[in-house]
């Protein structure tokens, strides 16, 4: 089946599959299978998100590769597809750009978060890291929250040593609020953006469209 027509069906039970954020020729889509395998396929490869021996950057992932990292990615991947409610929802959303799956992020409400409170992560193939992908990935991700979806705070967590996750958040207008240390040992930075410190950072010409049946799932 056409990648779009399974995103409309999905659409109609899974109302975040209707959800499209586009800039400049980069599209956020909840990925379907063939964009999941894409990104395992990064996933597996050695060194494909980050240099060897610096997976603890990825705060819990573990330091695997090949076929078991590829299950594993799938297998949370598919944990996240579930119906959206107030309580709590997540929309991972694939980094595509050409018609390919670049990498994956992640828009989300947890049960314990208070009301207005959005969480983001994301990571990008590595061959596709430093070209400014990422921040423009983080305001799409932005503009989606504090946009339709009317968030008013977003949320977000990085290892004391990624420095280019945290130069993102410093680029977006997210302020430190605390630090935590891992059962790894690795300090967690969390950081938080109000929509008004957003707004001196937002990106023009941001596209979002679909966000109507996701907003009226989370509101209901
Ligand atoms: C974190 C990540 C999404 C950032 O995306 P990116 O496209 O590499 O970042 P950008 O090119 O937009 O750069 C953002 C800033 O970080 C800086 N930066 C990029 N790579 C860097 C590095 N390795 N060391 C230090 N600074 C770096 C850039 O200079 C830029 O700084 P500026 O705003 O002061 O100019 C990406 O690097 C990634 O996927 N990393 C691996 C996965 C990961 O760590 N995800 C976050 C988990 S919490």
């Amino acid at each position: 089946m056409d990648a779009d027509l399974l995103r409309a069906d999905l659409a109609a039970l899974y109302p975040q599959y209707g959800l499209r954020v586009a800039h400049r020729g980069t599209v956020l889509l909840a990925p379907t299978d063939e964009e999941l395998l894409e990104l395992a396929e990064i996933v597996a490869e050695p060194g494909g998100i980050v240099a060897p021996g610096r997976a603890g950057e990825l705060l819990g992932w573990p330091e695997d590769e090949g076929v078991p990292a590829a299950r594993r990615f799938l297998e949370w991947a598919w944990r996240l597809r579930e119906a959206p409610s107030a309580a709590r929802w997540r929309v991972p959303l694939a980094v595509l750009d050409g018609g390919r799956a670049l990498g994956l992020a992640v828009l989300a409400h947890e049960i314990d978060d208070p009301a207005g409170t959005a969480r983001t992560s994301s990571w990008l193939a590595r061959a596709e890291q430093g070209r400014g992908l990422g921040t423009r990935v983080r305001l799409m991700l932005l503009e989606l929250a504090f946009g339709p979806l009317a968030m008013t705070r977003a949320v977000t967590a990085a290892a004391e040593g990624n420095a280019a996750s945290r130069r993102v958040s410093v680029a977006c207008g997210y302020r430190e609020t605390h630090r935590e240390t891992g059962g790894d040992g690795v300090v967690e930075v969390h950081a938080a953006v109000t929509a008004a410190a957003w707004r001196k950072k937002r990106l023009r010409d941001v596209d979002v469209e679909g966000a109507d049946g996701f907003l009226a799932a989370i509101r209901s």
